[in-house]
């Protein structure tokens, strides 16, 4: 791996695997390529990155002459595909944007790595195309199995995805395995599970807590809260993404997450507490959290088991949740100027009108 591109490199995971491999790996060049919607991906979250080893590129995954001609220019030899369409809630908004990114992007992608990596002459070998997916594209594995501990799902599970967002993560996984198969496009793929850190747009759980909680304003809690989802810190799943390109053969797929899920309402409760430690005029701030409408569809459990992970590459997470959730609690608390520019933009405020009603 000496010539990387990373897509989606401007939103929340993608700005964090960027960091993480100009800081450690010093003979890796990277080349960030995201088209920058505003939403959740913005030039705000690539600050302080820069360098001769780091190159911005501003484009469209679906837009295949720039693809091929970023792939031919850079000579890259690894693909860290991240770019997507990621808020489930938008998906049931309006569900186009996630096809049209999420799988076509995904297939203008792997035809110009086949284009290139497999050209006559040229041996692909030291070739990677990583896909970043999610534990969502196995659906809700309490329905699947036994309650709240559910059925497991591993890397060889059918893939059972049951909101648009999912669906269309797993035609893109669908995609990139065919190309391996029918090709030999040299492909690994890793089922990340929820991430918490640094630069996740307010429209997810964990910022919107904190942002709301610090404000004062009422926490949407969907349906009971009961509903069960593993949580990483950003930085464990940059890790483990970088072992895989690293230490992974080509073919594999790796789940990745902790041992233990957490209910959304026990989630909600922990961020509160640690709000009411750190901003005590507010206490209690879990007397905000009110229950509101479910989300259409909502799966109630995602379970992968990451023992290959851990096994195969010697994968674990650094940080459990607690220090995870109080380090996240504390850089949005220490970057107010990082929130308040998400929050001054057109789409923030239109969607806290359509969300929240203005609120
Ligand atoms: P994000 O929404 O914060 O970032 C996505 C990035 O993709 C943004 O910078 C956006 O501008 C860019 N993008 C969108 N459409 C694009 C296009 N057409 N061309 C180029 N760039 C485009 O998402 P995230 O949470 O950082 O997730 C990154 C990836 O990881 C996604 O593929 C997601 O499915 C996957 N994933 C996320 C999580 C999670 O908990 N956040 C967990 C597992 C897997
Ligand atoms: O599991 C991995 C996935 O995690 C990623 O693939 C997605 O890109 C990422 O967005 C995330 O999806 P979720 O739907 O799990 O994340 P979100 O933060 O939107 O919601 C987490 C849980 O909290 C979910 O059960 C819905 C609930 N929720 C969410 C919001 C925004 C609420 O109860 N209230 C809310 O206002």
């Amino acid at each position: 791996m000496k010539r990387v591109i990373v897509t989606g490199a401007a939103g929340f995971i993608g700005s964090a695997f960027v960091r993480r491999l100009l800081e450690q790996r010093p003979e890796v060049e990277v080349w960030s390529l995201d088209v920058l919607t505003g939403v959740a991906g913005h030039l705000g979250n690539l600050e302080g990155v820069g360098g001769p080893r780091h190159h911005l590129v501003r484009g469209d995954v679906c837009d295949a002459a720039l693809v091929q001609r970023l792939l031919a220019e850079s000579d890259a030899d690894t693909i860290v595909h991240l770019a997507a369409e990621t808020h489930v809630d938008r998906s049931i908004d309006g569900p186009g944007a996630f096809v049209r990114t999420n799988v076509l992007g995904t297939w203008t992608l792997l035809e110009a790595a086949r284009l290139r990596w497999l050209r006559p002459g040229h041996d692909p070998g030291g070739c990677r195309f990583h896909q970043v997916s999610t534990d969502e594209v196995f659906g809700d594995r309490w329905a699947a199995g036994r309650g709240v501990e559910g059925d497991p799902a591993d890397e060889d599970t059918a893939l059972a995805p049951r909101s648009p967002y999912a669906a269309s993560k797993a035609a893109a996984d669908h995609l990139v395995r065919s190309y391996q198969h029918t090709w030999g496009l040299p492909v690994s793929l890793s089922y990340g599970c929820n991430n918490l850190g640094p630069r996740q747009h307010p429209e997810k759980l964990v910022p919107m807590v904190i942002l709301r909680g610090l404000a004062g304003l009422p926490i949407p809690l969907y349906g009971d809260g009961a509903q069960v989802r593993r949580w990483l810190h950003v930085d464990d799943h940059c890790d483990a993404i970088l072992l895989a390109l690293e230490a992974g053969r080509p073919g594999r797929a790796w789940a990745v997450g902790p041992d233990r899920g957490t209910s959304n309402l026990e989630l909600v409760g922990r961020i509160c507490a640690l709000l009411d430690q750190r901003r005590p005029a507010g206490a209690p701030h879990a007397r905000l959290v009110t229950h509101v409408a479910d989300r259409p569809g909502h799966d109630r459990l995602y379970h992968t088991a990451a023992d290959r992970i851990r096994d195969e590459l010697g994968w674990r997470p650094r940080l459990d949740l607690e220090p995870a959730l109080a380090a996240t609690v504390d850089w949005y608390l220490d970057n107010p100027a990082w929130l308040s520019r998400v929050t001054a933009r057109a789409s923030w405020r239109s969607w806290t009108e359509r969300w929240y009603g203005g609120r």
